[in-house]
């Protein structure tokens, strides 16, 4: 439902007919197959009312989980700040409808106890997420990234901390490789906090976690949440007629180049095709893609306006591939 700066906000009551949700590794926790990643688009200085627009599309359409990161801005802790006022505004009554999520790992305040993964960082860091969102615990807390000098029975210890501590109900880790995966899923059983979900970088252009990540994890009941699965918008037909001055691309260019979108052009024509003739969007082929391997809990998508939202939650109604479709795709992503 749209609302405007004065209208409060009620969920639809439909929200639930079409999501499907999956079960995230062997937990008990169920996450809808699309979730939404609040990095680019929420943040203070982002249009309030657009980004208020898009939660509002994501829940009335069963997305019930909303992930950020302590960092998300800019200005770092931006997006958490924005969530939490649109969170007193229009969902605190749907808290208990609500999966959120955030992390700590990179790079956050000046000084030796704002980023990696001392104890001392990621207890600290936790604290201030939930001052800013307003929150009194997170549904799931991060380990944003791995840190090469901090023992990890230091971080995931902080992790166990964090959830006897009540701020947190479950754990995650993103960006780690399936051996130092492996290696914290122990600690963390050890400790009695088992790892919910690992959250890697995940599309058709990148595909570094099928190597063995995926297999670990589901080797070890964790589930999966693949992040960026539209490469940052270059997996969707927006540049095939150019560079769109609203996209990513021009407007923040700060992860996503001019020159890595025109790389891959080529290869984006011959996959719009093959999204063309399954009668699908490009973005909604490559989310498909995705969660057509059910070792994939939920795809996490971004969305610089609802009608993108809208567009992607279309990838749902149809995530088969016939054979020959898999081998055409295979080709092309194979071709450099
Ligand atoms: N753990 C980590 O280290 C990590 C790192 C990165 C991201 N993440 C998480 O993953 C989330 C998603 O990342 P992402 O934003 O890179 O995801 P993405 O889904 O790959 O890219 C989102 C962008 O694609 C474009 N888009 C989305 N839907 C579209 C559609 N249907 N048609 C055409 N264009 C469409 C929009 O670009 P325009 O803005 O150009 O319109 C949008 O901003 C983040 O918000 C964050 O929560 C985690």
């Amino acid at each position: 439902m749209k609302t405007t700066p004065q209208q409060s906000y009620t969920a639809s009551s439909k929200r639930y007919d079409n999501m499907q949700y999956r079960r995230t590794g062997k937990s008990g926790l169920l996450l809808p197959a699309l979730s939404l990643g609040l990095w680019h688009n929420f943040s203070t200085t982002d249009n309030f009312e657009n980004a208020r627009e898009i939660l509002h599309t994501a829940f009335d359409n069963g997305m019930t989980h909303f992930d950020l990161a302590n960092n998300y801005g800019p200005p770092y802790g931006g997006a958490e700040t924005n969530f939490g006022a649109i969170l007193k505004k229009d969902f605190l009554p749907y808290r208990d409808e609500l999966i959120i999520s955030t992390k700590a790992g990179y790079d956050m305040w000046p000084g030796p106890y704002g980023n990696y993964g001392s104890r001392k960082y990621l207890v600290s860091s936790l604290d201030q997420s939930l001052k800013r969102m307003g929150l009194e615990y997170v549904d799931i807390f991060y380990h944003h990234r791995p840190d090469p000098e901090t023992p990890l029975e230091e971080t995931m210890g902080a992790l166990d901390h964090i959830v006897r501590q009540g701020k947190a109900l479950y754990v995650g880790l993103s960006n780690y490789r399936a051996e130092e995966a492996k290696r914290a899923f122990k600690i963390l059983k050890k400790l009695g906090t088992p790892c919910l979900i690992h959250q890697p970088r995940y599309n058709m252009l990148d595909r570094w976690v099928e190597d063995d990540l995926l297999a670990t994890l589901d080797e070890n009941g964790v589930g999966a949440i693949a992040f960026s699965p539209l490469k940052q918008g270059i997996l969707t037909d927006k540049y095939l007629k150019g560079f769109p001055k609203d996209s990513r691309v021009v407007k923040d260019g700060r992860y996503l180049k001019v020159d890595q979108v025109a790389s891959e052009l080529e290869r984006i024509k011959q996959l719009n095709a093959i999204a063309l003739e399954r009668g699908q969007t490009l973005a909604q082929m490559a989310i498909s893609w995705l969660l057509k391997d059910d070792r994939i809990t939920s795809v996490l998508v971004g969305a610089s306006r609802s009608s993108q939202l809208l567009d992607s939650l279309k990838a749902l109604n149809n995530i088969r591939f016939e054979k020959e479709t898999l081998e055409k795709i295979e080709m092309i992503l194979k071709a450099s």
